[in-house]
């Protein structure tokens, strides 16, 4: 399929969702904004990934307008796209830009302005209209230029032109839809995640006592770049010893010592998409016995999980099949005391686990690390009750992680042969018609495996 048509049937698809729901109205979705790192410097771009989603366009500045209307059978759809004028000047500075003469050709758009006209044209696209789609909560400045433009179309109301009486929040919209990813995205998401599997393996190759924590982290983004994925998915956690016990702890200065385990999470961007990836290893090479123990408990657990996720299984059902496997490993080595809790039911019910495993097992997978999509089914008959809304059902085309871990912190009630292990796996998986893709798996997860590719390396 031609690049333009992908988008431009999604944003059809949105367009009878939208029709549907109101007979038409104006859609509109921006672009992020740039932002300054440091007086004139900017962090590198990254557009926003509901418009990205929209049109496959890269550029600051843009903003995508959808005027909808007609019937569902009978659907009209004209899409106005907002972007930076050419100027030979700037682009001599910052890079071509595509321009709105070449727009139209190049996004499959119907009409392309510069975004100096974004002001006076939603005046004009406004006028008559009944309802806006817009994303409700974004920014101060989304509200503040919505207000500006519904007040250029009341301006107009004694020439009998009405302004829009009913404001929808698109962005649920679009994430239902981006929660099912079509065989474009998968494409995109299963070579993302090779090429971050080849990344863990380099680290675990190329991992010796004595180097840095940001030596690993030099390595895994080599292997990204190298391979043409334009950025890190999220900061990359490299964290030896006791930092592996730190959630959200970055790669830094540490040296990785021999006895310590390393917790590498880490993941790159790929053409907009995400993979998520965490694998954890002995600095040396070898797991030490109570290393391995808690290893293989994390291992069985993420199994567990993984054969819970398939279609018509609830989002929750991974996480409490993991839930069970890390428990009763807790009991076996006595870090939970049986005598305390009574049962393993016990133990969970009571949350005496989260102490050691403090996280859930999965986060939907896509363009963001932690994608958008409805944790809960969205389900009208129970919209207006009181009843909590009932788990996502796995369909599939969802993409979700796997990512038990364990983490020991130390503590006088701890036999200290644990203090400082902190261990997760994490693979990233693609409900399928029978269970699930590990599309993440092109680097080792059972520990002998990781143990003879250091020892080969
Ligand atoms: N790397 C972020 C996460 O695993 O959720
Ligand atoms: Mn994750
Ligand atoms: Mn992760």
């Amino acid at each position: 399929m031609n690049k333009s048509n992908i988008y431009q049937e999604r944003r059809l698809a949105l367009a009878k969702q939208i029709c549907t729901k109101t007979g038409g109205g104006i859609a509109i979705v921006s672009t992020a904004p740039e932002t300054a790192r440091n007086r004139d410097s900017e962090f590198p771009y990254r557009h926003d990934s509901d418009f990205f989603y929209l049109t496959g366009f890269e550029e600051p500045g843009a903003t995508l307008v959808m005027n909808i209307s007609g019937t569902n059978t009978q659907l009209q759809l004209e899409s106005h796209l907002f972007c930076r004028p050419k100027d030979a000047e700037r682009e001599i500075w910052d890079g071509i830009r595509l321009g709105p003469e070449a727009a139209p050709e190049i996004l499959g758009v119907e009409y392309a302005y510069s975004n100096h006209e974004l002001d006076n044209k939603l005046g004009l696209l406004l006028a008559d209209q009944d309802a806006v789609y817009i994303r409700l909560s974004e920014s101060a400045e989304t509200d503040r230029r919505l207000r500006h433009w519904m007040k250029q179309v009341r301006q107009q109301a004694r020439s009998g032109i009405n302004a829009p009486s009913e404001l929808h929040d698109i962005e649920s919209l679009i994430h239902e839809m981006r929660l099912f990813k079509d065989a474009h995205e998968i494409d995109i998401m299963r070579h993302a995640a090779q090429i971050s599997a080849r990344a863990h393996v380099r680290a675990m190759q190329i991992c010796k006592p004595g180097m840095r924590e940001y030596q690993l982290e030099a390595e895994l983004l080599h292997e990204f770049r190298f391979s043409g994925a334009q950025s890190v998915a999220y900061n990359s956690i490299v964290a030896g010893g006791e930092n592996a016990c730190i959630l959200h702890y970055r790669a830094g200065s540490k040296e990785l010592r021999s006895g310590e385990l390393c917790l590498i999470d880490a993941g790159c961007e790929l053409d907009g998409y995400a993979s998520d990836i965490t694998r954890t290893f002995p600095v040396n090479g070898k797991f030490s016995g109570p290393q391995r123990a808690l290893y293989d408990i994390t291992l069985a657990a993420q199994e567990a999980a993984i054969a819970a996720t398939k279609p018509d299984n609830s989002f929750m059902h991974p996480h409490e099949a993991a839930l069970r496997v890390l428990t009763q490993g807790l009991l076996d080595e006595k870090l939970l005391k049986l005598s305390e809790l009574g049962s393993l039911d016990n133990a969970i019910e009571s949350g005496a686990y989260r102490r050691f495993y403090m996280h859930r097992t999965s986060h939907w997978l896509g363009m963001d690390v932690h994608d958008v999509g409805s944790y809960r089914e969205p389900l009208a008959e129970v919209k207006n009750s009181s009843q909590e809304k009932p788990w996502r059902v796995l369909k599939p085309g969802m993409v979700l992680t796997i990512e038990p871990g364990l983490y020991i912190r130390p503590a006088d009630d701890i036999d200290s042969a644990f203090w400082n292990i902190g261990i997760r796996i994490e693979d990233d998986a693609l409900v399928n018609a029978n269970g699930c893709e590990l599309i993440s798996r092109g680097v080792p997860v059972k520990a002998d495996e990781i143990e003879a590719l250091m020892k080969n390396a």
